[in-house]
């Protein structure tokens, strides 16, 4: 049985749904470890509901990236992690990280990249114009949601309401994000 990382900030809905799915047997996988970079987000209760080990570090009480990814690498390590599945992880991933799970992370963004790119991709495409949205799900290399595509979905939406994209977008992903770490694993 494969073993994931997911790297959440926030709400952790992403994260939700792919405990859920391991949970009950949609996927066969488990999730050994949530990495959290806020502590108190709502993301590290989801994980306790689910029993799911967490690493939830403050940033700032580490000289530097290299410094906390060098934690993160050690606890990635410990519980074997086959998979890591960026959801919602507002940080960019560093050297360290990279260096040894090159090839293993990949990422969920609100998106149909390569449009868009960056934190604030919803607002972008709805001041834009924008009548076709997406999801998009790549690997993680050093340029900025810039990897390898592996799964996109589009929806039409002719509005300018980004809370309303948010909402069909992330329905969407649930569903996207589990389908695709199925078809990796
Ligand atoms: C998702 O919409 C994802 O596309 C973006 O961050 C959001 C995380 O949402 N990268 P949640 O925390 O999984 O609810």
């Amino acid at each position: 049985m494969k073993r994931l990382a997911v790297f959440a900030s926030g709400t952790g809905s992403n994260f939700q749904a792919i405990a859920q799915a391991c949970a009950d047997g949609t996927l066969d996988a488990r999730v050994a470890l949530l990495v959290c970079d806020k502590p108190g987000a709502p993301v590290v209760e989801k994980a306790q509901a689910f029993g799911i080990e967490s690493f939830v570090f403050n940033p700032k009480a580490y000289g530097s990236k290299a410094e906390y990814e060098a934690d993160i690498v050690k606890k990635l390590d410990a519980q074997k992690v086959d998979l890591v599945c960026l959801a919602g992880y507002m940080r960019i991933v560093g050297e360290v990280l990279l260096g040894a799970y090159d090839g293993k992370i990949i990422n969920i963004h609100p998106s149909l990249l390569p449009a868009f790119r960056g934190a604030h991709a919803v607002e972008e495409a709805v001041a834009y114009g924008v009548k076709v949205y997406g999801i998009t799900i790549h690997w993680v290399n050093a340029d900025l949601d810039g990897g390898k595509i592996i799964a996109q979905k589009a929806f039409e939406y002719d509005g300018d309401d980004p809370a309303e994209v948010h909402r069909i977008g992330q329905k969407i992903e649930h569903k996207l994000y589990v389908e695709t770490i199925k078809q990796l694993i």
